[in-house]
């Protein structure tokens, strides 16, 4: 019999021998830069399975690369969580689902409008422009960090702070109080009760209201008071819309970030010959940030539900149905990515799917990338001794209650 290399990438001459296996979706990482070992079965349902969530409902599993470009530009599937077989990742989701977040759970046309006000504040070049105040922020963490260690606990001394401080500086939040909204970013993404993560949502709400009235009498220059200033075809956005806006945009444009530098730092640490030609200047980080964006897939699922009946694959996915685009998987397609389990700079990564595709593809993306590149090489360059300062198997990756994957700690020593 001969062998092919299948879509995973492993040599198998057999059959999908799970194919149709339910498995439980989310799942918590064992190993925190490779997809949940339980998602195996997952992986040979390609390129679609199924999996169940807390509630016991079914939902679609999209595992394949093609398959969840094909469905993320597919109108028949929508991001309204109000929908009724909206696949709700935790009860604490289905909960405060009612309550809708601009763009990431509006279908258009009135996505395209809200996103339409944000386009001209995260284009290239206005992302360009925020190299000098981004290189401030990264030194200013840095310098600290070196003034009081090591060791030092990266997450809550670098990772967490450095986009949070961009964001805020973006949108003209005061970092002064960026404990606060950090806190109740993380209590309303993984709040442990449904009520937290209620409160969290309220606190989030009021503060951003009670900073847009502060604006009103004394305007300043970030992109809130940009914003408060447009004049839409439906006239000026009033406050509420003001508060929804900028809120996801805090929520959204820090805690993705601070993960992915979190565990990528992780992910060069364990793999010391790929570190080794980054610090060597051999691979650019341009091209290390976009592999470890696909290797490390941090959004590991975009939800949907479908308003159709659509035909994939050989199966019907009818309307009401709850589909999970599997990013972690998808990104870890052998038919797009040679040997996808290795962390390989000579690939091209460009195509993966870690910040989405379609109408809903991350807007914060170049922002994101720069802050990336900047963050992580400095990091290196400055401290060339980083290294762990607990044992590799100590660190804990964060549970699985949300669709968002990092580290809680991670201590450091140089
Ligand atoms: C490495 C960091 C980031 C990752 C991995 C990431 C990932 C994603 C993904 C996968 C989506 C699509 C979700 C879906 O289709 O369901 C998305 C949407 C979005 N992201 Fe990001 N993101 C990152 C950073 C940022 C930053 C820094 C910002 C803003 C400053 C941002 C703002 C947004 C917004 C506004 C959307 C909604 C777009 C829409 O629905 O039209 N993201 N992101």
């Amino acid at each position: 019999m001969t062998q092919s290399t299948t879509h995973t990438g492993i040599q198998d001459p057999g059959a999908t021998a799970a194919q149709g296996t339910p498995v439980p979706f989310p799942q918590a990482r064992s190993c925190p830069y490779q997809p949940p070992a339980g998602y195996g079965p997952l992986r040979e349902s390609y390129p679609i399975g199924r999996v169940t969530l807390y509630d016991g409902r079914a939902a679609w599993a999209v595992t394949g690369h093609a398959l969840a470009r094909d469905l993320l530009s597919d109108p028949r599937l929508s991001c309204d969580r109000t929908q009724p077989g909206f696949p709700a990742p935790s009860e604490q989701f289905a909960k405060v689902r009612a309550r809708g977040v601009p763009l990431i759970s509006v279908d258009d046309p009135a996505h395209n409008a809200q996103r339409r006000l944000l386009i001209p504040h995260f284009t290239l070049k206005q992302n360009a422009s925020m190299r000098p105040r981004i290189q401030q922020i990264v030194d200013q963490l840095l310098d600290a960090m070196e003034r009081q260690g090591p060791p030092a606990e990266l997450v809550s001394a670098f990772a967490l702070p450095m986009p949070s401080m961009v964001i805020c500086s973006l949108l003209g939040v005061p970092y002064d109080d960026h404990e606060f909204f950090e806190a109740a970013s993380e209590r309303l993404l993984r709040g442990q009760t449904v009520d937290e993560v209620a409160r969290a949502r309220q606190e989030l709400e009021r503060y951003m209201g009670e900073l847009v009235d502060r604006k009103r009498r004394e305007p300043g220059d970030g992109l809130l008071d940009e914003l408060m200033q447009m004049d839409t075809p439906n006239g000026p956005l009033g406050r509420q819309e003001l508060v929804a806006l900028s809120g996801m945009l805090l929520a959204a444009g820090h805690e993705t970030t601070a993960n992915m530098i979190s565990l990528g730092v992780f992910t060069l640490l364990r793999h010391p010959e790929q570190l080794a030609a980054l610090r060597s200047r051999k691979t650019p980080m341009a091209v290390v940030v976009e592999e470890l964006l696909r290797y490390l897939s941090v959004q590991n699922g975009m939800l949907r539900v479908a308003v159709e009946d659509i035909e994939v694959a050989g199966r019907t996915i009818r309307a009401g149905e709850g589909v999970i685009i599997m990013t972690a998987i998808t990104n870890r397609d052998g038919t797009v990515f040679a040997a996808p389990d290795s962390l390989d700079w000579d690939r091209s990564a460009r195509h993966h799917l870690a910040f989405g595709f379609g109408v809903h593809q991350c807007l914060g993306q170049n922002l994101a990338r720069l802050e990336l590149e900047i963050a992580l090489g400095c990091l290196f360059e400055r401290l060339p001794g980083l290294r762990l300062a607990v044992a590799a198997d100590e660190v804990r990756s964060k549970p699985a209650t949300s669709t968002i994957d990092g580290l809680l700690e991670l201590p450091v020593a140089w």
